[in-house]
Parts: structure tokens; sequence; C-alpha cells
């Protein structure tokens, strides 16, 4: 349970906690020592000092008063007690009303005080001068006893550990937690702010870390701003991804590499075959190395995409440009027994993209479309209105739960003889680069509508 709770309400609670025992604790961990060691206030106070609060409460909590009014001290089991383990130990109780001494109060002890002073002592420690013990302490006070108000002086006590606990329990008091309450709602707004706020940068940087994909590989999380103690997770995450655009390039380097090697006896095996005398085989074997050649040729385009993209878009009149893509692929409609329908956009359309990746895209389209298009069918590619190309055919059509999985690399519905899996993946690749998209729909009726948008100029 604990792994998942946030950071601020931790840190919230170990604060909170801390701060409380630090703050209850604080008579025995910081008074209790600077009085022992006499420092500062603490130097004329002596351990003594600590025993006069219970003293007087033991005082108090003896006086008495008869059913006439006579006020007097009682010598109870406790005092009785206190009186023991202190031999020195005396008191006086003046009522501050008439000024009387309380019977039960020690005389001599009484004798050093005046009466008719006027002076209302309300707290202060005392030393007898003519004591020999030179740490002899006392408190005189004036204080609401349960029989009113009274001057209750305590002397000469010895000082025991457990006054120490005396003194721990009477401050544990509902007021002092009440006082201690205000501290702790603003320990706690501190550390809910020191928190969000030295983590928010955090926040931004994992929503960049989210958008990084195999093309955007140059984005690094910036460490500027973020708290020291995070900092080596972020530069931890950015080696790993310069490790993994390193990995990225040199794949993509092989395989441009592969497919160039691969290139030129492809070109040659086809062109002895062309070469062959007729043989009933010379068909299937001419069929199957132009599949080798369109794979390699995709392998290849795949691989230099990156570099030939950085060549710079032009403007392009995009019906012209798709008009003539189309008619060069007529024929091998034609030669398949599919029709291929234009229709041009009303006004002139133009778009801002390369013409090559034009080329590459509407073409791969159309391969696929002739091929998923019943024999005697029509494809129609329409463009506009605005920077739009579409390719409609009229097959199988593409389920919904395909339509991610077509622009996997080498994915394919069925395995017929000829494609290689590889032309949607480079259609999404070059629209990328383009900062284009696609989209597949169902073509009314039955069939694929591809619609590929790309940026206007
Ligand atoms: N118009 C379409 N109608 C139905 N299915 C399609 C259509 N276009 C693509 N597909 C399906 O998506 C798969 C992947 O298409 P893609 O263009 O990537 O590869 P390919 O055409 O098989 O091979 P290549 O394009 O590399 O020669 C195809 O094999 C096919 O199953
Ligand atoms: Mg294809």
């Amino acid at each position: 349970m604990t792994g998942n709770r946030s950071l601020s309400s931790r840190l919230i609670l170990y604060w909170v906690v801390g701060s409380f025992l630090a703050f209850f604790t604080l008579p025995a961990t910081v008074y209790l020592p600077l009085t022992a060691l006499r420092v500062g206030d603490n130097a004329t106070t002596g351990l003594e000092g600590w025993t006069t609060k219970r003293a007087r409460n033991l005082v108090v909590d003896s006086l008495r008063q008869t059913a006439e009014g006579a006020k007097f001290v009682e010598f109870t089991p406790a005092l009785r007690t206190h009186m023991a383990r202190n031999p020195e130990f005396r008191f006086a109780v003046f009522d501050a009303e008439t000024r009387a001494l309380l019977p039960g109060s020690f005389i001599d002890l009484a004798g050093y005080f005046d009466r008719e002073s006027r002076v209302e002592t309300r707290g202060a420690m005392i030393h007898l001068i003519d004591d020999p013990n030179p740490n002899a302490r006392g408190y005189d006070r004036t204080i609401d006893t349960p029989i009113g108000n009274m001057r209750v002086i305590v002397y000469g006590a010895y000082f025991h550990w457990d006054d120490v606990l005396y003194q721990l329990y009477n401050y544990l008091t509902l007021t002092s937690l009440v006082a201690f309450l205000p501290l702790c709602a603003v320990m706690a707004i501190i550390a809910l702010f020191v928190v969000r706020s030295g983590l928010a940068p955090l926040h931004s940087a994992a929503e960049r870390v989210a958008m990084i994909d195999v093309n955007s590989m140059d984005e690094r999380i910036a460490r500027a701003n973020l708290p020291m103690e995070v900092r080596p997770f972020v530069d931890a995450v950015n080696s790993a991804l310069d490790r993994v655009r390193e990995g990225v390039a040199r794949q993509r380097r092989f395989a441009a590499n592969a497919a160039h090697e691969m290139r030129t006896p492809v070109a040659i095996l086809r062109a002895r075959v062309e070469r062959l005398q007729d043989d009933p085989k010379k068909h299937d074997i001419e069929r199957d190395v132009r599949r080798i050649q369109n794979i390699v040729e995709q392998l290849l385009a795949l691989a230099q995409l990156k570099e030939r993209a950085m060549a710079g878009s032009e403007v392009l009149d995009l019906g012209e440009t798709t008009l003539s893509i189309a008619a060069d692929y007529m024929p091998v409609a034609i030669d398949n027994g599919r029709n291929i329908e234009f229709e041009g956009p009303a006004a002139p359309v133009t778009a801002r993209a390369d013409r090559w990746a034009v080329d590459s895209i509407v073409t791969n389209l159309i391969e696929n479309a002739v091929r998923a298009e019943p024999e005697g069918g029509t494809i129609t590619v329409r463009v506009g209105p605005g920077p739009t190309i579409e390719v409609v055919d009229h097959g199988e059509g593409i389920t919904f739960e395909d339509r991610e999985r077509i622009f996997e690399p080498f994915w394919r519905k069925h395995d017929r003889p000829s494609g290689s899996g590889l032309g949607l993946a480079i259609v999404r690749e070059l629209l990328n680069e383009l900062r284009g998209s696609i989209d597949v729909r169902a073509t009314p009726g039955g069939g694929a509508t591809f619609v590929v948008r790309l940026p206007g100029a």
C-alpha cells in the first residue's frame, strides 16, 4: 500500500508525526539539557526548578475548606510522600484576598514574605539567601484554586528524574495540542507545495517522453528546472534514448545497405530471365523475380526515406500530379481487367510535398486497389476538395480490426504471391515525414476507401 502512496502524503505524514514528537518532547529534549548545562536563561535555575510545579500542584490539591469557611492545608498522603522524599521541602499558602496565612503552612518560610506587599507575584523562581544549599529553588505564584485565589510558595525539593515525566505529561494538554494544529496545517501546505512544484517539471517531461517515437528520436527531456533528485533518472532516460536512436539508425543503415546491395544482382537476374528461351516455367520465374525486385525496391525506399525526405518539399498541383500517376498505372490496370476513373477538383488544388513521395503514396494505393477490385470493376481516384486524394475500390474491404494492422510492415491479410506487405508501411512513413495523414473507410456498397491528406501550400 505504501508503494502507491503519493510523495506529498508521505512527506506530510512523516513531517506531522516528526514535528508532533519534537513539539511534545521539547521539555525533555531541549529545556532539560539546557537547564542541566546551565545555558542561557536556564543558567540560574538548576534542575531543582523542575520540581516546583509538581510540588505546587500537590499543595493546591491539598487545600481544604471547612463548612464554616475556614481554609487550611491538609497533609494528604500524596503530600506526605513528597515530603518524605524531599526532607527540605516546605510550603506556605496565603489567601490572596485576606492575606492570611493558611494553617498547615511552614511558619519559617512564610516569614520571608511580605504579606502587606502591594505586589502580586504571578510566578517567580526564588532562592533564600541564607540557605546553605546554593541549588535550592522555590516558586512563588498567585493562582486560582478550588478554595479561591491563593499565593502558593513552595521551596526546597530535590530533582528526581520522574519530574521530567511529570512535566511531559503536563505539557500534553488539549491546549498545546490545539496550539500545535495550525503548525501542522502550515507544514502540510508547505509539503504539498514543495512536492507539487518540485515535481511539476517532471509532468511536462513525461508528456514529452510520451510523444517520442521512432520518427522523433531527436527529442530529449530538458534538465533545466528539474529538482536535483530526479536528474539522474532524466539523464538515464535521455541516454537510453540516445542509445535507441543510435540503434534505429544502425538498423536503417543496415536495411538500406542490404537492399542496395541486392538491387543490382536482382536487376541482373531479371534481365537474364527475360532473355531466356520461351519456356512454360519462364513466366513463373519472371513473376517471382519481379516480386523480389519489388520487395527490394520497397525496402530501399523505406530505408532511404529519412534521408530523401530531408531534401525539402515543393508546391505541387495535386490534380495534375495525381492524374499523371493514375495515367501511368492505367495500362497495368487494363492488363489486369480493371479500369481506373479519375475525378479532378473543380478548382486547382495545391499541396506542399515531394513529388517522388506523392508518386510512391498514390502508386501504392492504386496498386492495392487494383488488386482488391473484382475483375471488370472500376476504381476511382479523386482529388479535392482541399489537398486530399481518395482511392476507392469495391473489393472485400478492410475490417475494423485490421485498420491499424494494414500499416505494419510485412502484414498481409492473405498469403498471395504478389505483394510484400511493405506498401502501406511506406505510405504511412512518407505521410509522417510530410506531416500529412491517411484514413481508411468502407466504400458505400462494399470495398475500401483510402483518404490521404497533405499539408496545404
Ligand atoms: N484496398 C484494399 N482492400 C483490401 N485489403 C487491402 C487493401 N489495401 C491493402 N490491403 C490489405 O493490407 C495488406 C497490406 O498492404 P500493403 O500495401 O502494405 O502490402 P501489399 O500490398 O500486400 O504488398 P506491397 O504493397 O508491399 O507490394 C494487403 O496485403 C491487404 O491484405
Ligand atoms: Mg501494396
